[in-house]
């Protein structure tokens, strides 16, 4: 089982929801589009407008709902939020690949690419103030706010080695974890359900988003063939991590990295040394169980609602997580 294969169970729905994405991102300026067009080749997982939709039909939602449904216009406002992140990401972490292709920043430059962020974002707001739905609305604006913070935080601690795991968590929650959580909170307030299961999707996403960044962070340290994005990104930024922040609580381990991590500039022998060590001394193992937890969390949570074959494509979602 792969992501695709859930897409395709509810693929009417995923067809609805691929053009409210064409219908929110038109623009005539041709700079836009030929950039679009670069994102829409290199499409990504798609992950959260799949959350925001098997979380709304799980709530009700039909397979054969109307095209005319908010809940699609809301993934795709949800999806382009979440690449004009991306493509911010991109400049911030001076990086240039994803999705296996090259990035905004590093296909045109940094101010064509934080324009375009920009500009996405636009779009979003003006497409969610369109579905008019004041809990969406609330939810959105908090989201695109914590995200904010989340990547401010980020940076504010960028090269602090004597993080804490609590402030790693503080970090990944907002830059990461409330997006998903909105998308299934979404999914839930777009089928009309009532309070207490809206609340239960928005605990499903946040343990599901917090364990996709540490996912995200673990995947950092492996080869790029494998994830489309630059291995090692995350410590030539000076980032620290989850695999990190576990490795230096090693008096040993931190004696040998710590002079290679606070080195002015990093040759790739230093980033390969880092890696090497975090991974053989089983780092990466322990991050993963730190993650798996958070699964079954996610997954303890999903046991509250119905059983549907939603509910079940939701729990396939977390065993694919579970795979690094
Ligand atoms: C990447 O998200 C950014 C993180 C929050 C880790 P995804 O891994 O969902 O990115 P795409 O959209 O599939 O490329
Ligand atoms: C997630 O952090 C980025 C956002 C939430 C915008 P990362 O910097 O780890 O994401 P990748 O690894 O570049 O996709
Ligand atoms: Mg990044
Ligand atoms: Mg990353």
């Amino acid at each position: 089982m792969v992501l695709h294969d859930i897409k395709h169970k509810i693929s009417p729905l995923m067809q609805n929801y691929i053009a409210a994405r064409k219908k929110i991102t038109d623009s005539e300026i041709p700079l836009i589009c030929q950039i679009h067009d670069h994102i829409q080749n290199h499409k990504g997982k798609q992950l959260r407008p799949l959350l925001t939709i098997l979380s709304a039909c799980c709530c009700g939602l039909p397979l054969n709902a109307a095209p005319s449904h908010p809940v699609f216009l809301a993934a795709a406002a949800i999806e382009t939020l979440h690449t004009s992140t991306l493509v911010h990401d991109d400049v911030i972490d001076e990086s240039d690949l994803r999705r296996g292709a090259k990035t905004v920043n590093s296909l045109w430059n940094n101010k064509t690419a934080v324009l375009m962020g920009d500009f996405f974002l636009a779009k979003v707001m003006k497409t969610i103030n369109d579905i008019d739905n004041k809990h969406l609305t609330e939810i959105i604006n908090n989201a695109v706010i914590e995200m904010s913070e989340g990547e401010l935080l980020q940076q504010q601690y960028s090269g602090h080695y004597d993080i804490d795991e609590n402030t790693y968590l503080q970090i990944i929650s907002k830059k990461t974890a409330i997006l998903i959580a909105v998308c299934c909170e979404t999914g839930a307030i777009l089928a009309n359900a009532e309070n207490s299961l809206r609340q239960t999707f928005r605990a499903f996403g946040n343990e599901l988003g917090i364990a996709f960044q540490m996912r995200d962070d673990i995947i950092d340290y492996l080869s790029s063939q494998k994830t489309g994005k630059p291995t090692g990104n995350d410590i030539r930024e000076r980032k620290c991590t989850l695999p990190l922040i576990l490795a230096l609580k090693n008096n040993v381990i931190h004696n040998k990295i710590l002079p290679l991590l606070i080195k002015e500039s990093f040759s790739d022998n230093d980033i390969n040394s880092v890696i090497d060590t975090v991974t053989k001394d089983g780092y990466l193992e322990i991050a993963r169980t730190k993650m798996l937890n958070r699964l079954d969390n996610a997954s303890q949570i999903l046991s509250s609602i119905p059983d549907t074959p939603y509910r079940q494509n939701l729990n396939e979602i977390i065993c694919l997580l579970k795979e690094i």
